[in-house]
């Protein structure tokens, strides 16, 4: 009886965390995560024209960590005919592309690391559209 007892505890607290987690991303918080990303872009692309696998590394984790925050804001979670959308469409495209940014930062900073600064560069066009790939569809949401 007491350990069920936990177990419905257990559950609460984590129901509640997911809860906590998955408000509060604002609009405001999605432009600084995009910011960060251009920035991280940047700094990569410095790190390929330097020859500099420090640099490349900075922007790559920075990349990788900011990609998967993003999801709908709390404007779009509470609009029911918008988060639907998000739910049904987006939310698989969200998470194709975050995949596909993440696999391709790595690939681009292994790449680079083994002295393929070419296929690095390819790495670096590639993420750059899946990033645009978001902004285009995006702009019909
Ligand atoms: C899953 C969709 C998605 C992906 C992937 C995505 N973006 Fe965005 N991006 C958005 C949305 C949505 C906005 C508009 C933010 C807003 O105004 O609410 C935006 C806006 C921006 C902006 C403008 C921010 C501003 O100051 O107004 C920049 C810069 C940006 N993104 C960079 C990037 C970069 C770089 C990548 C790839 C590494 C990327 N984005 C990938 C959805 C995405």
């Amino acid at each position: 009886m007491k350990k069920q007892w936990l177990q419905v505890a257990t559950a609460l607290i984590i129901g509640s965390t997911t809860l906590v987690n998955a408000e509060g991303y604002t609009q405001a918080d999605r432009i600084a995560d995009m910011q960060k990303m251009a920035q991280a872009m940047q700094d990569i692309q410095s790190g390929l024209l330097y020859n500099n696998l420090d640099i490349i590394k900075a922007g790559t984790k920075v990349l990788k960590d900011t990609i998967i925050k993003i999801r709908p804001i709390d404007e779009e979670v509470n609009n029911k005919d918008i988060y639907e959308k998000w739910l049904n469409n987006n939310l698989k495209m969200t998470n194709k592309i975050q995949k596909k940014i993440r696999n391709k930062a790595q690939t681009l900073e292994e790449r680079f690391a083994d002295g393929d600064a070419v296929q690095a560069l390819q790495e670096y066009s590639k993420i750059i559209g899946q990033c645009m790939q978001c902004h285009v569809r995006l702009r019909k949401w």
